[in-house]
């Protein structure tokens, strides 16, 4: 099967599962803690974010599809059109087809040539040559690469690579060979604690740790399988939630994607310690259902909705989310359990010592000899 046609199976088989998703996923099982006088200005708020030595001015992205055949540049194109309206950063799918096959330039391309200002990443796997990296990164003018980890998709994919065992080494030699940040992205299946601080130590700039929760590609490639006998890795891997409350303090930023649906999952993630949030399917979808305005709208939509919920929240930055009090529910609280993240911290955070804003007013009257 040809690399083009393998992209168009892509989009189709990622769109036919958005429509048959049930909706539900772990960031159901986080929860603020409502305050009912946290709330403050909405002027006062601003939605700007930086990692890595990067700086977007909105912690939201388009994150890496496609790209490769004639109908996944058309669908660049329009999503180039719809960062650059509505000022989001965008990734390019991987471009191991260009790579390749240079005849299919243009079908990347488009993502510069349509967002000449805006921060567009160029996406390559780790067996790609320190030369061939450049060469992507040249391509579209690159602001950051992203190098993609997907080893429970290559699995089940009939033409996939059993491989992996060079990638750490080869994402060391990309990462040392260019001169722009390098983001290490997983494609929906979650990087744990262990791999952010191997990458860490790999030179890697920032995580994406894209969790399980929306485009699940094990159940793609099983679908591209004639005997579709690898049913069983559906749904593999930690969602995104759970690698958020895995990676805490791991020393490494983390952008968080992998089954985003609205802007309280936006906001959850932020306040989980994501310096910002991807979304692909989702954003796909809406863009072959309505074309760019509808995603332009949806986009813009999510950035007030983003900026009305830290106003209510009381949190002037994304990063300010951090200090909000979050519960933490159900399996999740399980996993927490099993990882050693204290949740009652996170419950609690909001002052400064972790204990209840009740205990520093019982606090005080004890020292005043007043009683309540
Ligand atoms: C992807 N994704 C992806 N990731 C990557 O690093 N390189 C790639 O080429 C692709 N290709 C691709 C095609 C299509 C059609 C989709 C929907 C997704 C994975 C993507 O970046 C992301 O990690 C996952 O899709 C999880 O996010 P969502 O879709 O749940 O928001």
């Amino acid at each position: 099967m040809s690399s083009a046609q393998r992209k168009d199976d892509h989009v189709r088989l990622a769109m036919e599962q958005h429509r048959a998703h049930s909706g539900l996923n772990q960031f159901d099982e986080v929860s603020f803690v409502h305050h009912a006088l946290a709330g403050i200005d909405r002027p006062d708020v601003s939605l700007a974010t930086s990692f890595g030595g990067i700086q977007w001015q909105a912690p939201l992205y388009i994150n890496a599809m496609t790209g490769g055949s004639a109908k996944t540049g058309a669908i660049n194109r329009d999503l180039a059109t719809a960062a650059r309206e509505s000022g989001v950063a965008i990734a390019s799918g991987s471009m191991n087809a260009y790579l390749k096959d240079p005849s299919c330039a243009d079908t990347f391309r488009v993502l510069r040539t349509h967002n000449p200002d805006g921060f567009v990443m160029a996406n390559i796997n780790a067996t790609t040559s320190v030369d061939n990296a450049l060469r992507a990164v040249d391509l579209l003018r690159a602001d950051a690469l992203q190098i993609h980890v997907n080893t429970a998709q290559e699995t089940p994919m009939p033409e996939g690579d059993r491989s992996f065992a060079a990638w750490a080494g080869q994402i060391e030699k990309i990462a040392a060979g260019v001169d722009v940040p390098v983001i290490v992205k997983e494609v929906g299946n979650g990087l744990s604690r262990q791999s952010v601080l191997l990458l860490k130590d790999l030179g890697v700039r920032v995580a994406d740790l894209a969790g399980r929760g929306g485009t699940d590609f094990a159940r793609i490639e099983n679908g591209r399988r004639e005997l579709a006998d690898y049913a069983y890795l559906h749904g593999w891997g930690q969602s995104t939630a759970a690698c958020l409350l895995d990676c805490r303090g791991a020393g490494l930023p983390v952008l968080a994607s992998g089954g985003v649906r609205h802007p309280l999952d936006v906001a959850r993630s932020l306040a989980l310690g994501a310096r910002a949030v991807g979304v692909s399917g989702g954003f796909l979808r809406t863009l072959m259902d309505g074309g760019v305005a509808a995603l332009v709208t949806q986009i813009t939509t999510w950035l007030d909705q983003l900026a009305a919920l830290q106003t209510m929240l009381g949190a002037r930055t994304p990063a300010d989310l951090t200090r909000c009090d979050l519960l933490i529910h159900g399996s999740l609280r399980d996993f927490c359990a099993d990882r050693g993240v204290d949740t009652g911290r996170l419950a609690r955070r909001s002052t400064a010592n972790g204990s209840t804003a009740t205990d520093s007013i019982d606090a005080l009257h004890e020292m005043t000899g007043s009683t309540r």
